[in-house]
């Protein structure tokens, strides 16, 4: 009977070309040479070697595609030093690599523990791998998906971010190299906190910040549809297409640093860099440091806040920003003309990490808690969408700034009080 199996096996995957299969049950299983196809012949999935590594992986790419792009991989860290290893079902209902002894390389880390009658996997249109019962096929009752373990690559409907009532943390990791693909330091994903932010990290040093989302966008991205979904169950962002024929992805790249998204451009057979990120030197995380904005048009690019000098004049004139600024007059906390806001605008939200947020309290409440707290240095509407709602206040040094890519959003920044600025001392007397 299991001979019988083999063989059959063995015919069914052999001609991949008439037989494009897109599922697997748990009485087959696929071996090195073999692939699964989705049904639009978009994707494929089986074993490959990556550049000149010859280490067999699992992966998926672009069925279509001369050049090899594989979009994710199972086994990153666990290579496979030969040809004779086979994806299959275990009786657990997991998705197993077995290596020719038998001898478990990866299996799927399956978020439910449901156990169902007939499991099958399925390499869906979209490139997720699922695996599902063969009963069912609705997106809540996946045992388990490849879009929830992502590698390099984010795909039109993938999402990053949180699960919160199990904490998944989908994140992008990089290849190590272009031949190796196990993960290498340079990462992006959502950093939950009073209100969420993308960040690309290189190592554990933040590299690159989206800015908290405003209700309409991060502030700074706005390149494709970008949806934003916050709910207690989940924080996450993901993007979809318009336009289903466009193949396009976006992935994270150690080689040059960047987040890069590549369109195909099918007359020319070739991956066209749309954009990527950092997209210039002020995207860089922090580059003018503390109460610095970053002007990309100038040269030298930082410059103080309005009402803000060198920390140290000597590194600020010798391009070294790395100190950032510090207030020119005096300031003293709750003292009539010593304490106040300054409303900037057009500027990137600072980085939120010592920040405290409520979407209940307007903007006239929003400065009177600020002022009450001595270690409070700036506010701001939490949501900007029509007049703007709710309130985010900053604790410490405003970091991260720089000239927004899409102004739209104002910054009140706490200061000794100038002409123009709001005097909050005056205003909490009169209320
Ligand atoms: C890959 O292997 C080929 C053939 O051995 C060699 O010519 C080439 O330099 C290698 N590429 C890299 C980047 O190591
Ligand atoms: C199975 O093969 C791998 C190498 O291919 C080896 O490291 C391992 O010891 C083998 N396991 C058994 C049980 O033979
Ligand atoms: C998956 O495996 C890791 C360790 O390998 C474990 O920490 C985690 O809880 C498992 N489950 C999920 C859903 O990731
Ligand atoms: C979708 O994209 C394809 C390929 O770029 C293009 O040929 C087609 O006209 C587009 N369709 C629409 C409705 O924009
Ligand atoms: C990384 O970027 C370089 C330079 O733009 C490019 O040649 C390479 O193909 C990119 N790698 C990936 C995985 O996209
Ligand atoms: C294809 O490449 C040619 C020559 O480089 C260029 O002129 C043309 O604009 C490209 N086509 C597209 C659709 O980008
Ligand atoms: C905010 O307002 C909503 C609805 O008015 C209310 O249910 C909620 O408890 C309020 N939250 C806080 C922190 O006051
Ligand atoms: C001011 O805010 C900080 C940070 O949230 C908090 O630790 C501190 O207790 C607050 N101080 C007052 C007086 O409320």
């Amino acid at each position: 009977m299991a001979k019988f199996i083999t063989t059959f096996l063995f015919l069914l995957f052999l001609p991949s070309s008439l037989l494009a299969i897109d599922t697997m049950t748990q009485f087959q299983s696929l071996p090195d040479g073999s692939t699964l196809v989705s049904e639009d012949e978009i994707f494929e999935m089986g074993f490959f070697s990556p550049g000149n590594n010859s280490n067999r992986y699992l992966g998926i790419w672009y069925k279509g595609i001369p050049v090899r792009t594989v979009v994710w991989v199972a086994n990153r860290e666990n290579p496979i030093k030969d040809s004779s290893s086979k994806l299959s079902i275990n009786s657990e209902g997991r998705l197993v690599i077995l290596s020719h002894n038998e001898t478990l390389v990866w299996s799927s880390n399956s978020t439910t523990q449901r156990q169902v009658n007939s499991p099958i996997v399925q390499l869906l249109n979209s490139g997720n791998l699922v695996l599902r019962d063969e009963k069912v096929n609705d997106f809540e009752s996946y045992l388990w998906q490849s879009f929830d373990y992502p590698s390099d690559t984010l795909l039109p409907g993938m999402k990053i971010g949180w699960n919160l009532k199990n904490g998944l943390n989908r994140q992008l990791s990089a290849w190590k190299n272009w031949d190796d693909p196990s993960p290498g330091d340079f990462t992006w994903g959502i950093v939950l906190g009073t209100t969420p932010e993308l960040v690309i990290w290189k190592g554990t040093t933040k590299y690159y910040r989206s800015g908290p989302w405003n209700g309409e966008r991060f502030t700074s991205i706005a390149l494709f549809q970008l949806e934003f979904v916050s709910t207690n169950d989940e924080v996450f962002t993901t993007y979809n297409l318009d336009n289903k024929s466009v193949i396009t992805r976006l992935v994270l790249n150690k080689s040059v640093y960047s987040r890069q998204r590549y369109n195909w451009i099918p007359e020319n057979q070739t991956w066209r860099l749309y954009s990527s990120v950092p997209r210039d030197n002020c995207d860089n995380y922090n580059l003018c440091g503390a109460y610095g904005n970053c002007l990309v048009q100038e040269s030298p690019p930082c410059k103080c806040l309005t009402g803000f000098k060198p920390k140290s004049p000597r590194s600020w004139e010798a391009f070294d920003w790395t100190e950032g600024c510090m207030q020119s007059e005096e300031w003293k906390c709750k003292v009539k003309n010593r304490d106040g806001f300054e409303k900037l605008s057009g500027l990137k939200m600072p980085d939120t990490t010592k920040s405290w947020a409520s979407k209940n309290l307007t903007l006239d409440d929003c400065r009177i808690k600020c002022w009450k707290n001595c270690s409070c240095t700036a506010y701001a509407n939490l949501d900007i969408r029509e007049e703007g709602s709710g309130c985010q206040i900053w604790f410490g040094d405003l970091m991260d700034l720089r000239v927004a890519s899409i102004p739209g959003q104002d910054l009140y920044v706490r200061m000794p009080v100038s002409a123009t600025g709001f005097n909050v001392n005056v205003l909490v007397v009169n209320k």
